[in-house]
């Protein structure tokens, strides 16, 4: 099947090689204005100035975009989809004046989710997680990583692996699978943290890597939470089966995270709101991206990552929804890139690599999404007519998105 879309008044982030965006980088988003583009199957194989069209012989289908800019669908390379049920009772406890223990000791949090989570079975929970994942494709979203982290029993770890394994499976997008068995210290483990880290290493890596049900290993790196000690425990058992670590840094303290996931080589470190000078320093001369996670910050009332410092220091950015129960029940990612302009003072052009070419980095899908490159899939945004590019994160919250396409289908 060949697709010709013609009169696009403007392509973004074309590109003709694969570059992980760092500093001043992020701030240029190349552009065709007046273009056309040829869809071969499930790839984009042509693409240029309506100048040059008459080369073309002529298509199976023909898309007419006049008035609309096409975009490279996002690549959101942080969620937690899978989940049971919803929290919105925390919600209101927040709004109430109770803190994060308090609601804890109510029974709220992850353990919360957690409960809910066990008593769900693998067809309800793949039930949920399909219609959050149809609701982000028609946002926008073409690839996707999702996490485990709300079992953390062996059972429910490999249940919510197994889901993610079929949403692979079933879905046209792009996803990646992370385990984070270390999300939490289950009640069982209150005082055990040993027993736990035992549970992770002895009991659910192997099945995990026996199964190939995960990608990526997570750890919530936090006080009250795994130490970056217990952290580099628990990454380098799963690097020794093959599972790069993707890692929950810094959201509200400034550990040591950073260095170790820097000595761990990971992948990206995502949250980041409480960086230090130092941190920010040795991430920009890290291969690791840090990923940021505006959405969270935003509902939990807290300070945003420091966007601006860590760009102008020669990081490499990028950007996610992190949808959860519990601190982002969003996975818009069009709401992301324009919170991201508005309250980190991100540049358009800075958000939308961020959300496309470095998020795809961030999941190790470069080779097939996040830019628009010849041989790339054709995962596309089209927009409804809007006069600009800059109007998307500008016009806040109005969904602006004619129609989404995956594997050169419209969905
Ligand atoms: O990424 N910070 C750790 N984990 C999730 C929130 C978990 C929850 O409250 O359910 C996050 O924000
Ligand atoms: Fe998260």
């Amino acid at each position: 099947m060949t697709i010709l879309i013609k009169n696009i008044a403007a392509i973004y982030n074309v590109r003709t090689e694969n570059n992980l965006l760092r500093g001043k980088e992020l701030a240029t988003l190349p552009m065709i204005e007046n273009a056309y583009m040829l869809i071969e199957d499930d790839c984009i194989s042509d693409f240029g100035s309506m100048d040059n069209i008459h080369s073309i012989t002529t298509p199976e289908n023909t898309i007419d975009a006049t008035g609309q800019f096409i975009l490279p669908t996002w690549c959101d390379s942080h969620t937690h989809i899978v989940f049971a049920g919803s929290r919105e009772n925390e919600f209101v406890d927040k709004i109430n004046g109770l803190t994060y223990a308090e609601i804890a000791a109510k029974g709220g949090g992850i353990l919360n989710s957690a409960g809910k989570l066990n008593d769900a079975t693998e067809d309800q929970l793949f039930n949920e997680a399909w219609k959050r994942l149809t609701e982000l494709s028609s946002l926008g979203t073409g690839a996707i990583e999702i996490k485990s982290g709300y079992g953390l029993t062996v059972a429910s770890e490999l249940k919510m692996l197994r889901v993610i394994k079929k949403l692979k499976e079933k879905s046209s997008l792009q996803i990646k699978a992370t385990f984070l068995g270390a999300h939490t210290y289950p009640l069982a483990y209150k005082e055990n943290h040993e027993g736990y880290l035992n549970e992770i290493i002895n009991e659910m890596l192997p099945v995990i890597a026996g199964e190939k049900l995960a990608d990526y290993i997570d750890v919530f790196c936090e006080t009250g939470f795994f130490s970056p000690e217990e952290m580099t425990r628990i990454c380098n058992a799963g690097k020794a089966l093959g599972l790069k670590p993707k890692l929950h840094i810094n959201q509200l303290n400034s550990i040591g995270g950073i260095q170790s996931s820097i000595e761990l080589n990971a992948i990206s470190v995502d949250h980041l709101e409480t960086m230090t000078d130092q941190d920010i320093v040795d991430l920009a001369a890290s291969n690791t991206i840090g990923t940021l996670l505006p959405t969270a910050a935003y509902f939990l009332r807290m300070p945003f990552q420091p966007a601006r410092k860590l760009i102008d220091a020669g990081c490499a950015i990028a950007l996610a929804s992190d949808f959860n129960p519990g601190s982002s029940p969003s996975g818009n990612m069009n709401i992301v890139v324009s919170m991201s302009c508005i309250q980190m003072k991100m540049l358009p052009e800075e958000a939308i690599n961020a959300a496309t070419i470095n998020g795809a980095f961030a999941m190790e899908v470069e080779h097939e999404t996040g830019s628009i490159m010849k041989g790339k899939k054709a995962n596309l945004i089209f927009t409804k007519p809007i006069p600009s590019i800059t109007y998307m994160p500008y016009a806040f919250g109005s969904n602006l998105i004619d129609k989404v396409m995956i594997n050169g289908m419209i969905i």
